[in-house]
């Protein structure tokens, strides 16, 4: 193949440099969650085809890590601009793939080339220490270790469906920067606009074998790589169950994962009310719920829930919703599977007494945004990560009530407070056992320079640009002994 797909729309891998076609002849058809259409083929690579891809990546370890950094971050900022370059065409291909809104795949794709390029500067600030062994007892001066960070060899990065681009980015980028080399298993559906991205980075100058790709059902190639000996690091995003999964297999091969979330937002008394709705209603909805960081569910009081729900029920309706090219919000979920678990989850909270305020609508896969009020730690929406616009409101009778139904959950990725009162807010943060709390703002993960963390299920290890680096490169201390 010459380039990365033909004209029938069939795709190959990027292995050793040349977009290849699998010899097993094996192909995985993509069709649009947005319309049914052909989106693509990708292939589906045998273990024989994944035990080669890893051999180059570790003959190519050597020539990547001797490559000066500064020239590594010239790479990282061509590809940058090739994003950019090629913005409208990905965004295009990301609409019809994984049915995202046009307006946040063009910024996905932007994201992800700002990503890159804060990704080149990082890299070329990474400095080294030098200890000396005089600070502790019995040292001395003599003695002096001298540390910088090393690559760990070769990472693989597993990327969801929901975030192709910028979720495989976030990974690629500070691990080559680092100076490993990557493979890509990309999310099946979400797997054609990744290697879109791949083929910026390979056009803006990777050599052949620094960076290739992988792509077939995790179900069925998944565990074979994960537990390949030739793998250094896993770095992965997607949900709890699959991410429980790779940490049971994995053994003594690090790991770090982004996994799933159910994000409250607790709402004062002493709230804009107003500005609390409306930021809530975008962090909810925005790519239909389909985000880890979602707002999924509400926990506040009476007081407050009866004059926010008029809010939230004015700004739900204004939500433009249907086809993902036609400037909407809302838009079909990514599969039937998802769409049959949002709707198991309105139907039992209604049955189990859940107030239905709007939504409870279904056309196929698209979920109309739904609201739920006076739902109840008995109903599955309490608990379950819908993944889908669903937007539960939990009554409590007080803050300490709301602190201990967040902290509930199994979920600890990211929390909001809204409150005029900067010391309960603070006081309130503390409490919440989660990665981040936002303090008036819905649950978001950017910008992406900020430390990116889950706890409990919600994830293991962190990210954002130079923690991701850390994560994927090591100490390397070489200790000089002078002598007397
Ligand atoms: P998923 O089903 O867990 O899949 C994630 C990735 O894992 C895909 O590439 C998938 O490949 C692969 N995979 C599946 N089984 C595997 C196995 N046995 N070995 C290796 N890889 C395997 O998740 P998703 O549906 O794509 O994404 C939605 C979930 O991701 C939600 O729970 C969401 O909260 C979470 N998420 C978390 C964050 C975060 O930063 N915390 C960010 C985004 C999404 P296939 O597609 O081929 O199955
Ligand atoms: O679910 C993907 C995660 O990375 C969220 O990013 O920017 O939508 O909060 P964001």
């Amino acid at each position: 193949m010459s380039g990365l797909c033909n004209e029938k729309l069939i795709y190959g891998n990027l292995i050793n440099g040349q977009w290849v076609e699998s010899a097993s002849g094996k192909v995985i058809t993509i069709t649009s969650p947005a319309d049914g259409s052909l989106v693509g083929e990708i292939q589906a690579l045998s273990k024989e085809e994944v035990n080669e891809v890893i051999r180059y990546s570790k003959e190519s370890l050597s020539l990547w890590s001797s490559v000066p950094i500064y020239e590594k971050a010239g790479i990282l900022y061509k590809a940058a601009e090739l994003l950019e370059e090629r913005a409208e065409e990905i965004s295009d291909i990301l609409m019809m793939e994984i049915a995202k809104d046009k307006k946040s795949s063009v910024s996905e794709v932007k994201r992800t080339a700002d990503f890159l390029r804060f990704t080149a500067d990082a890299g070329k600030s990474l400095e080294g220490i030098a200890v000396s062994g005089e600070n502790f007892p019995g040292g001395s001066r003599n003695k002096m270790s001298y540390v910088k960070r090393v690559p760990l060899g070769t990472v693989l990065a597993i990327s969801p469906f929901n975030y192709p681009i910028n979720l495989s980015a976030s990974k690629i980028g500070p691990a080559l920067i680092g100076g490993n080399t990557v493979i890509l298993k990309p999310a099946t559906q979400g797997a054609i606009s990744a290697l879109h991205l791949v083929k910026a980075l390979q056009d803006a100058g990777l050599p052949g074998g620094v960076l290739q790709t992988v792509t077939g059902k995790g179900s069925e190639i998944g565990d074979y790589i994960v537990t390949h000996g030739g793998i250094d690091f896993i770095n992965f995003t997607g949900s709890t169950e699959v991410g429980r999964h790779l940490s049971q297999i994995s053994c003594m091969t690090p790991l770090l994962l982004e996994l799933g979330g159910k994000d409250a937002a607790l709402v004062l008394e002493d709230a804009d009310l107003e500005y609390a709705a409306r930021n809530i209603v975008e962090g909810a909805f925005s790519y239909s719920g389909q985000r880890c960081t979602a707002v999924k569910r509400i926990i506040t009081t009476d007081e407050v829930a009866d004059r926010l729900v008029d809010m939230l029920k004015a700004g739900i309706e204004k939500l433009p919703v249907g086809d993902p090219r036609e400037n909407v919000v809302v838009t079909p979920l990514i599969d039937q599977k998802s769409a049959d678990f949002a709707e198991f989850l309105i139907q039992d909270a209604i049955a189990k007494g859940a107030g239905l305020i709007v939504g409870n609508k279904r056309e196929g896969n698209l979920i109309y945004p739904t609201l739920l009020d006076h739902v109840t730690v008995d109903m599955e929406i309490a608990w379950k990560e819908p993944f889908s616009p669903i937007l539960p409101i939990i009554r409590v009778e007080n803050m300490e009530e709301a602190v201990e139904i967040a902290n509930r959950s199994e979920y600890g990725l990211q929390s909001s407070v809204f409150t005029k009162d900067i010391n309960k807010a603070f006081r309130i943060a503390e409490k919440l056992e989660v990665g981040t709390v936002q303090i008036n703002n819905k649950t978001e993960r950017g910008p992406d320079h900020f430390p990116f963390l889950g706890v409990k299920a919600s994830g293991m290890g962190t990210q954002g640009v130079k923690y991701s680096i850390e994560a994927m490169t090591r100490p390397k201390a070489i200790t000089i002994n002078l002598t007397e």
